[in-house]
Order: structure tokens, then C-alpha cells, then sequence
């Protein structure tokens, strides 16, 4: 990795511009931020959360919208904590650390191993590459986990602040959260603040197929806060403690569970190309070992400021979490299936398929990807950098900026009218403080695709500019058409017509 001046490596020094950016034009800020902040927590601002609220949106609709067999549910954070024994977190849900004794820092040491294995990928050593995570995931799975302390000494791997050897032994580590419901704090009353959305899901399919009417196959889709104490987190809002996630249970006949892979691995590809995100920096991986619930299982990779990077995850989960939730609750939670004859398997529990995406990854994966520099030159000769988000106009946090061109002559009455015409349906802000060209700086700082300028002209033939955000084109259109063409440039329509 090379270096620029100030020794960041160019992957961080782009992650960190992306960091300042969102922070100085009010997308995030670190949580606390008076206190310092609070590691792995994130706030949004002003327009980071019109953003986010935005990705949902298009999410949700796409599921529930777009999918006659798809509908939505929003069940809460705490679960009786028996949920999580029947689901395998409270004994599984870990994550091997150790520690450096020298410089007292915690590493998981999965990422120590994936680390050394990228450096012999980088010499052009593949094969010890792979050989190393092969023997690492083979690790893994001993109960005793000295075998992993062992490997990070015979590959030399050191802590890289204090750079030694000096490991204590592997501990496994619980992510979840736990606190006390009540006032005694008994064992008995412990729960745990979710970390995966999908078990709402799953404790509801029975009530959600009595009451909806939907047959398998059919889908139940939601988006809420989920928690994992994650003791390596890094890389801003890729790996957060508190998060958001947007996951979606299909629920299928046994033995059609492949199908219904492909064609959600599809609709989710679509999806992300739908909002923007270009081809070439999206990838399928297909995990070799998936995790203890599934039988196949691929990650949407997206190519972040840190290199390719897990965005979203599609799992065909068998039927192992309703089996384990009806093994726990001693109820029949099995499906009648009328469309199959008698002689066929009507009592069934289904097999699921999940599509499971990180709000905060795909809101990151958007700003890196919408966070451009286009290099010129000025009139005298001078280079110069114009910085500007191209987000996708549906998805942009703020639609339409009117700016009257001066606080006087009539324009801010002018301009107000417009806005007023304009700000109940899409959203649309009003500047009349500056000079124009550092108002449509501002704007193209937040990805405001359109600026409305109202100008002499505008007094004259009731026409205004209309510049556009990638281009700096400008246009001069009547109020009259305005709405019209602003409303459908920036509806998200245009993302959702690619995706039937
Ligand atoms: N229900 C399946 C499940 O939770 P996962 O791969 O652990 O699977 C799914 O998580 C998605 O949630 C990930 O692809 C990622 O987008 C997001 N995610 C997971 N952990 C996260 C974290 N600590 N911070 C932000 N997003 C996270």
C-alpha cells in the first residue's frame, strides 16, 4: 500500500475524507461527540439521516411494494432470552479474541489471520494464502483454541503496536448485550438487546401467515436497530455496536429453497445497481463454510475506501431456526400446505431464505461512492477541484434548492412562491443568505441535484435556472413546468421501474 505525506495509506486517507465530509456537511457525527465520543457509535445529522430515511424507504418499498408476497413487520428489540438459546447466539455467537500482553490491546484473531494472508496475497503467495485461512477455519472449530495461539506464533504474526509475539491464550466472546428487565437483578431476568433483526421474524411467521393470509411461498421483511458488542470496530460506520438492519425472511416448500436462492441473490444484485452503486465495485462471495444455520450462503461484497467488504448477506437458512424455536415452546409450528395433493407432504416446516443488509454499510457504500472530485482548471490557468456527491436524485437527501440570485428587488418573494410550490412534495430548501456560486457549492456538498435560481428574467417571463448538480448545466425552464419535471426526476419511480 503506498503512503501520501502525511503517512496515511491512500485507502485511509480516502476513508478519512469520506469521515470529514460527512461530518462538516451534517451527515454523521461520532455519538457524544462533546465527550469525545464513543467507539463504534454513530450519530446522523441534518441530512444523514434524510439519506438513511431514504435507503429504508427504497428498501421497504421494494420488498413489500414490489413483491405482492412480501409483507412487513416491526417487532421489538428485547426477546424473551429463551429466543436466543433456541437460536444459538447465547452459546454461539462469538468471536475468538486475544490480547497483547506488552501493549494490553484486543484483537480478534481472526482479522490477525486475515491480515497476514492479504500480505501474502499482496507477494503474490496465494497459496499460503488460502493454506492459512484453510488452517485457520479448521482452528476455529476445536474447542480448545490453543491451536490458534500456536498459528499466530509459527506465522510470526505480532501485535502491530507493540510488535511482539506476546499473545495470551484465544478467549471466545460473546457479542451480545445483555441488561436486566425489572427491578431485581436476577439471573432470570436477564435479556438481550438483538443482534439480528430475523429472530422477530421468525417467532412471528405463525401469527403473520394466520393473519395475512399469505402461502408459502411468502416473505416477511423488516428494518430496526440491532446491537453486537464488537470489540474490534473500526472503519467508521462499516462496524458499529448499534446498528440498523434491513432483513427479509422467505419462507419456502423444502426442497425449493435453491430457486428461491437465485432469485433473491438476483433481486438484491438489482437492487444496489437500481440505487447507483456501479457494477465493477460490487461482488458475489460464496462462504465455503456457511454459518451453522445455513446450507449456502453468498455476501454482496462492495468495494469500500478499505477494499471489498461484506454489504449484504443472502443465507438459505433451512428450517433450523423454526425447528429450534418449536423444540423450544413445544408447539406445533409446522405449515399446512392446500396446494399440494394429500399424497404429497402437507405438514411442513419451511425453509427460509434471507436477505439481510446493513442500513449504515449500504449509507456508506452510497456516500463513497457519490463522494466525487473532478480536477479543471480556472479561467486563469489555476487548477481546481470541484467536490460534489452524485447521489441518485431519488435517494438524495435534499431534492431542490431555491435560491433567489439577491435579497432584494422582488426575487425572495419570487423565490419563496416557488418553494412553497414545490416543498410539500418533495424535499426542498430555501437560501437566500450568500452569493450564488458558494450556495450551489453548499448544495453540491449535500448532492442537492437541482438549484432553482430566481432571477431578473424571472420578473419578466416567469422562467428561472435550473442547474443541474453532475453536469453544472443550467436550463431555463417556466414555474409552470417546474413541479411536472422535478417531481418525476426525482421519484423514486426511477429505481423501482428497474426492478420489475
Ligand atoms: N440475520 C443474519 C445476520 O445478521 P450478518 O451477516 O451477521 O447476518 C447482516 O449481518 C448484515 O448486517 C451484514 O451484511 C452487514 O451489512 C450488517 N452488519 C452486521 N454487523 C454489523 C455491524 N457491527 N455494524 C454495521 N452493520 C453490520
Amino acid at each position: 500500500m503506498s503512503k501520501n505525506k502525511k503517512n496515511l495509506t491512500l485507502e485511509e486517507a480516502s476513508l478519512q475524507k469520506i469521515i470529514s465530509h460527512a461530518k462538516e456537511y451534517g451527515f454523521v457525527f461520532p455519538s457524544s461527540d462533546i465527550y469525545d465520543g464513543l467507539q463504534a457509535v454513530y450519530d446522523y445529522g441534518q441530512n444523514g439521516v434524510e439519506l438513511k430515511n431514504n435507503l429504508k424507504e427504497a428498501w421497504w418499498k421494494a420488498m413489500t411494494m414490489l413483491h405482492d408476497n412480501v409483507v412487513g413487520i416491526d417487532a421489538a428489540i428485547f426477546m424473551h432470552p429463551t429466543v436466543w438459546k433456541a437460536s444459538g447466539h447465547v452459546d454461539s455467537f462469538n468471536d475468538p479474541m486475544v490480547d497483547n500482553k506488552d501493549s494490553k490491546k484486543r484483537y480478534r484473531v481472526d482479522h490477525l489471520f486475515e491480515a497476514k494472508a492479504a500480505a501474502y496475497s499482496e507477494e503474490g503467495k496465494e497459496d499460503e494464502a488460502q493454506a492459512l485461512i484453510a488452517r485457520m477455519n479448521q482452528l476455529l472449530t476445536d474447542e480448545n483454541l490453543e491451536g490458534l495461539r500456536q498459528l499466530l506464533i509459527e506465522e510470526g504474526i505480532v501485535c502491530p503496536i507493540a510488535k511482539t509475539n506476546n499473545w495470551t491464550e484465544v478467549r471466545q466472546f460473546n457479542l451480545m448485550f445483555a441488561t436486566q428487565i425489572g427491578s431485581v437483578a436476577e439471573e432470570s431476568n436477564t435479556v438481550y438487546l438483538r443482534p439480528e433483526t430475523a429472530q422477530g421474524i421468525f417467532t412471528n411467521f405463525q401469527n403473520v401467515q394466520q393473519t395475512s393470509r399469505q402461502k408459502v411461498p411468502f416473505g416477511i421483511a423488516q428494518i430496526g436497530k440491532a446491537f453486537r458488542n464488537e470489540i474490534v470496530a473500526r472503519q467508521f460506520i462499516f462496524r458499529m455496536r448499534e446498528f440498523e438492519q434491513m432483513e427479509m425472511q422467505f419462507f419456502v416448500r423444502p426442497g425449493t429453497q435453491k430457486e428461491w436462492f437465485e432469485y433473491w441473490k438476483e433481486k438484491r444484485y438489482q437492487f444496489l445497481l437500481a440505487l447507483g452503486l456501479p457494477k465493477e465495485k460490487l461482488r458475489f462471495h460464496e462462504h465455503e463454510k456457511p454459518a451453522h444455520y445455513a446450507d449456502a450462503a453468498f455476501d454482496i461484497e462492495y468495494d469500500f475506501p478499505f477494499g471489498f467488504r461484506e454489504l449484504e448477506g443472502i443465507h438459505s437458512r433451512t428450517d433450523f431456526d423454526l425447528k429450534q424455536h418449536q423444540a423450544y415452546v413445544k408447539k406445533n409450528l409446522n405449515y399446512f400446505d392446500q396446494e399440494v395433493e394429500e399424497k404429497d407432504k402437507q405438514r411442513y416446516l419451511p425453509y427460509v431464505v434471507e436477505t439481510s443488509i446493513g442500513a449504515d454499510r449500504l449509507f456508506l457504500a452510497i456516500l463513497s461512492n457519490a463522494y466525487t472530485e473532478d480536477y479543471g482548471v480556472d479561467a486563469k490557468g489555476n487548477e481546481k477541484v470541484r467536490t460534489y456527491l452524485k447521489i441518485h436524485p431519488a435517494i438524495a437527501p435534499v431534492k431542490v434548492a431555491v435560491l433567489p440570485l439577491l435579497r432584494k428587488q422582488n426575487l425572495p418573494t419570487k423565490a419563496k412562491e416557488v418553494f412553497e410550490m414545490l416543498r410539500y412534495d418533495m424535499a426542498t430548501i430555501y437560501e437566500e443568505r450568500g452569493a450564488i456560486g458558494k450556495n450551489y457549492t453548499r448544495m453540491d456538498m449535500i448532492g442537492v441535484p437541482f438549484c432553482i435560481t430566481v432571477d431578473h428574467q424571472t420578473l419578466e417571463d416567469e422562467t428561472v435556472t435550473l442547474r443541474h448538480r453532475d453536469t453544472t448545466t443550467q436550463e431555463r425552464v417556466a414555474i409552470t413546468d417546474l413541479h411536472n419535471k422535478l417531481s418525476e426526476a426525482v421519484s423514486m419511480k426511477r429505481i423501482f421501474e428497474k426492478l420489475i
